[in-house]
């Protein structure tokens, strides 16, 4: 028995997606993540930077906790100040989906909704879009002396990767993996998990995966930021928590074979998950055709399906 929803966070299953791979040569093995209790990866990371920050003496008891969130990590936050008796607020753009929004209320949360840029489209969150909730959410950490939880530069972040995810897939896969590609949003997974990965064997390849048309990491001019690719892909050249000595390459998807990959997903191996859990198999597909024929590729299944049920994922 547990002492509370928050240590049924992480410990998720590695399945092996033999069905979608029946005609390719190699392997994927998928970390099935939206079955934390939040239902995403981002509940690891909220319990991580809340219980670093108690730690670190910066998070005391009765403060109020900020949040910029695309409704992941802002779930799993306030799930965790639920439990540890903390007020949460959460600063999203209007256009993730409306789900999100509706279950942190319904975890007691304070959520702040904020306007997109004109010309942004519903469920396409650009990084400008971002850079408005960022300055809202800036505004409210000074107005109620909040602890922001700020997933962009907090290393609990990185740690919630390095130290539970990466080693969970290490030892779920007996040491088997041989690449591991994950779409990006602030890059705490791909960073914590490909240090994890590369703490144990250097030879595991470690992918960034990013939007076609957004791909800045990899380099490339940013031509389309609108992409339906929820919870990542935002363009920023700099993200303070990638270390770029881990990244052996760049795959990108487009919006169109995140869909498809989806809903694959779903028909073929009964997993019920997110946008960019698609993205991530795609680009895992993409690079068994090509270069890592024949290996073993690990990647996350991020969140569930279920938090886009207001979306098109699912209506065609
Ligand atoms: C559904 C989903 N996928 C992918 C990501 C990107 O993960 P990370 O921020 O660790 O790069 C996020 C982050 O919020 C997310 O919510």
């Amino acid at each position: 028995m547990l002492p509370s929803v928050v240590e049924a966070i992480g410990e998720t299953p590695l399945v092996e997606l033999a069905r979608l791979t029946r005609e390719t040569d190699g392997r994927i093995l998928a970390k099935l993540d939206y079955l934390n209790p939040g239902f995403s990866k981002k509940d690891r990371i909220a319990r991580q930077m809340i219980e670093d920050a108690e730690a670190q003496g910066r998070l005391q008891s009765g403060q109020t906790v900020v949040e910029l969130t695309s409704g992941n990590t802002g779930t799993g936050l306030a799930m965790v100040c639920a439990v540890k008796g903390y007020r949460f607020v959460a600063v999203m753009s209007k256009g993730n989906s409306l789900e999100r929004a509706r279950m942190m209320r319904a975890l007691g949360a304070e959520v702040v909704l904020v306007e997109q840029l004109p010309g942004s489209r519903p469920g396409q969150v650009s990084g400008g879009d971002l850079e408005l909730v960022e300055k809202e959410a800036q505004r409210l950490v000074k107005e109620r002396d909040a602890f922001h939880a700020d997933q962009f530069h907090l290393a609990g972040n990185v740690r919630a990767h390095y130290l539970h995810t990466g080693p969970e897939i290490w030892e779920q896969a007996g040491g088997q993996i041989d690449a591991f590609c994950d779409f990006v949003g602030t890059g705490g997974s791909f960073a914590g998990c490909a240090a994890a990965f590369k703490e144990r064997n250097q030879a595991i390849r470690c992918y960034v995966v990013e939007p076609e048309g957004a791909a800045v990491l990899a380099g490339q001019l940013l031509t389309n930021p609108n992409h339906p690719i929820q919870g990542g892909g935002y363009a920023m050249p700099n993200l303070p928590l990638i270390n770029p000595a881990y990244i052996d390459g760049y795959v990108q998807v487009t919006g169109r074979e995140a869909i498809e990959s989806t809903r694959q997903l779903a028909r073929v191996e009964g997993i019920f998950a997110g946008f960019s859990s698609g993205a991530n198999l795609a680009a895992a597909l993409k690079l068994l055709n090509s270069e890592l024929k024949g290996k073993t590729i690990a990647i996350l299944m991020c969140d569930s399906g279920l938090k886009y049920l207001s979306t098109d994922l699912w209506a065609e």
